[in-house]
């Protein structure tokens, strides 16, 4: 979604805007430009494409603009198509904002603008705000004051930041839903973002301003006031552990490899943080409110989207197996929107990496409303999700940069399995000693995963052949059965995502039942088959696509000969797995979807971090 930086203070702002915006391109954006005080005028520069583009801009000019003043933003098109007018910062007279988020009654806004003889230059619903400030302050309204009673007039979730040339070396920022997070300059000054992740260059000590709250960034530092009664607050800095080193390639070639080559290590800190060793049960958790939650809980209701979803689900598997618990996983999309039955005794817990996406958000908000108990899984401290839920869960996941989700996935799936043997452990559903066993093969999974990443693994070298020899697919089938179908449905998500394949993810048994229609030579299907309980019955699925000319890969155990020779190509899980529990190979099962998706993606040579169309965190419904 859109991203925003904004800073005043003694160094260059147009380094700071544009390292900034490099810092937020994995959101996703479109579009992206930057407005600088220069003199006490403010100039814009926008394009449509990359960041680079702006760079360009700024490299072609002869004189440097040197300012220490402005915005800059990166835009994911909502209202109107993705072009340079289109593009933020927009300029209304002597006002120029940036926005994220939705103006959900711009076409209201829009009619009463033009009634009064304005003239929108652009499609979006974010330029409608700068008439609103313009008409305010021409009535004689500071520039925060005609922010505020502006903002009065809008409905829907978003944040803006604002400057005039009428009270130069000023930035006024609005948090209304989408997050807008700032830091001190330790050399002076003010920077604003739209997460942190541009802010840590600066400190670790960050202030995520609440719902409703309005910043006024000078050249002498920062006022937080409520949007509403004008008065002043406080917001205490959180201290973010994360490092600017941690938002590096480290030497890979995409941030999706590395994070995937990261996630032995996810899993040992997740782990390390959320459970508490000294206890009888392995999989005791650190006292926090979340687990009186969980204790409580009769019924649980994880609520997700995308990926996180594919993590819920296999969330169901595992809770249901050792606990006994009632499950149900919703899609936040669909759940909001159809009166959910939502019976006393349920706790409903919101699954969402960046702790942002709007859908999942609105559902905890929903649910506040009725006094149903809420939960959030979150891989960011200071997201929406994570302050707005009665108690969190995080994930130690460190930030992904990837647009495509892959070491969240890893650390929520874990938090899933964790929820599975604490709720086991308290229902005595299961024996202490089944307990006990599930937690010592649990720990076993950082070194497996690292064995079946190194390189020269017969896996990834499979992986490689593999993708070379689908060049000409036309679309993909991945399927499996029980612990392997949510893993089925990540992998063609992952895909679609970052390939621009087609792909579908189906529960094998469902393909008779109406898909197996789609099979013919062109078309390839993934077999997830580990030895489990269900691999026998996957087998027999795959005889009737094998029927029907399909090309077959197989993913597997090593010495799964049987349903190696069904296959057209083979990948091998590591065979140290042997040693783990089939109930845990759908963390092995992970990187092997995603390296076949990142290795297609490569051969395609699309954008791997930054797939099109998509971004990072969804803050709109
Ligand atoms: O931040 P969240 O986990 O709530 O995001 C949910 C989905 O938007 C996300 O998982 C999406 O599907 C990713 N692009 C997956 O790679």
């Amino acid at each position: 979604m859109c991203g925003i930086v904004g800073y005043i203070g003694s160094r260059s702002a147009a380094d700071v805007l544009i390292q900034g915006l490099k810092h937020l391109e994995y959101r996703g954006y479109d579009s992206a430009g930057i407005a600088l005080f220069i003199k006490n005028q403010i100039v814009i520069e926008k394009s449509e494409g990359r960041l680079g583009n702006i760079e360009k801009i700024f490299r072609d000019k002869r004189v440097p603009l040197y300012s220490s003043c402005g915005i800059g933003h990166t835009r994911w098109a909502t209202h109107g198509k993705p072009t340079t007018k289109n593009a933020h910062p927009h300029k209304t007279g002597h006002v120029v904002l940036v926005h994220n988020g939705i103006i959900e009654n711009y076409l209201e806004i829009k009619k009463e603008l033009i009634l009064k003889g304005h003239t929108p230059q652009s499609e979006t619903d974010s330029e409608l705000f700068g008439f609103l400030v313009l008409d305010e302050m021409e009535l004689g309204a500071s520039l925060v004051t005609a922010v505020r009673r502006s903002f009065s007039k809008l409905l829907g979730q978003c944040s803006v930041v604002v400057m005039s040339e009428r009270e130069p070396e000023k930035i006024v920022g609005v948090r209304n839903g989408s997050p807008l997070v700032v830091v001190r300059d330790p050399e002076g000054g003010v920077v604003i973002a739209s997460d942190a992740q541009p802010l840590l260059p600066f400190s670790r000590e960050v202030i995520f301003l609440e719902h409703g709250d309005l910043v006024i960034a000078t050249h002498e530092g920062m006022q937080v006031i409520e949007l509403e009664s004008g008065l002043e607050v406080e917001r205490k800095p959180l201290s973010l552990e994360w490092s600017i080193e941690q938002m590096d390639k480290g030497g890979f070639p995409h941030y999706m490899l590395k994070e995937i080559y990261e996630q032995p290590g996810v899993i040992t800190h997740t782990l390390n943080q959320i459970l508490d060793r000294n206890q009888k049960n392995p999989f005791s958790l650190f006292p926090q409110p979340g687990v009186n939650l969980l204790n409580q809980a009769q019924e649980l209701c994880l609520v997700a989207c995308g990926t996180s979803w594919h993590a819920a689900l296999l969330g169901k598997y595992w809770i249901e197996r050792w606990s006994g618990i009632p499950v149900n996983v919703e899609l936040a999309s669909e759940f909001r929107y159809r009166d959910p039955v939502v019976r006393s005794g349920t706790l409903v817990i919101g699954v969402s990496q960046s702790g942002e996406t709007a859908d999942t958000l609105a559902v905890l908000r929903e649910m506040r409303v009725r006094r149903v108990p809420t939960l959030g899984v979150s891989n960011v401290r200071g997201s929406s999700i994570a302050r707005e839920a009665d108690a969190v869960f995080f994930t130690s996941a460190g930030p992904e940069v990837g647009v495509a989700a892959t070491k969240t996935f890893m650390a929520q799936i874990l938090v899933m399995l964790v929820f599975a043997g604490y709720l086991g452990f308290k229902q005595k559903k299961k024996s202490n000693l089944e307990i006990a066993q599930l937690f010592n093969e649990l720990v076993k999974i950082p070194h497996l995963l690292s064995q079946e990443l190194e390189e020269g693994s017969e896996m990834l070298k499979q992986i490689r052949v593999t993708v070379q020899n689908l060049s000409h697919s036309k679309g993909f089938f991945f399927i499996g059965r029980g612990y392997s179908y949510p893993l089925a449905l990540e992998g063609a998500l992952k895909l679609k995502e970052i390939a621009y394949d087609y792909a579908e993810g189906y529960a094998a048994g469902e393909l008779k039942h109406g898909p197996i229609a789609m099979i013919d030579q062109g078309m390839v299907v993934v077999v997830l088959a580990p030895r489990d309980s269900w691999r026998d019955k996957t087998v027999s699925n795959l005889e009737e696509v094998k029927a029907r000319g399909a090309m077959i890969v197989g993913i597997g155990d090593s010495d799964d000969y049987d349903l190696k020779n069904l296959c057209d190509d083979w990948i091998p899980l590591p065979s140290e797995n042997r040693s783990i529990d089939a109930g845990l190979l759908s963390f092995i099962l992970a990187p092997v979807v995603q390296l076949f998706s990142y290795y297609r993606a490569v051969q395609k040579g699309t954008d791997v971090d930054k797939p099109r169309n998509l971004a990072k965190s969804v803050t709109v419904e």
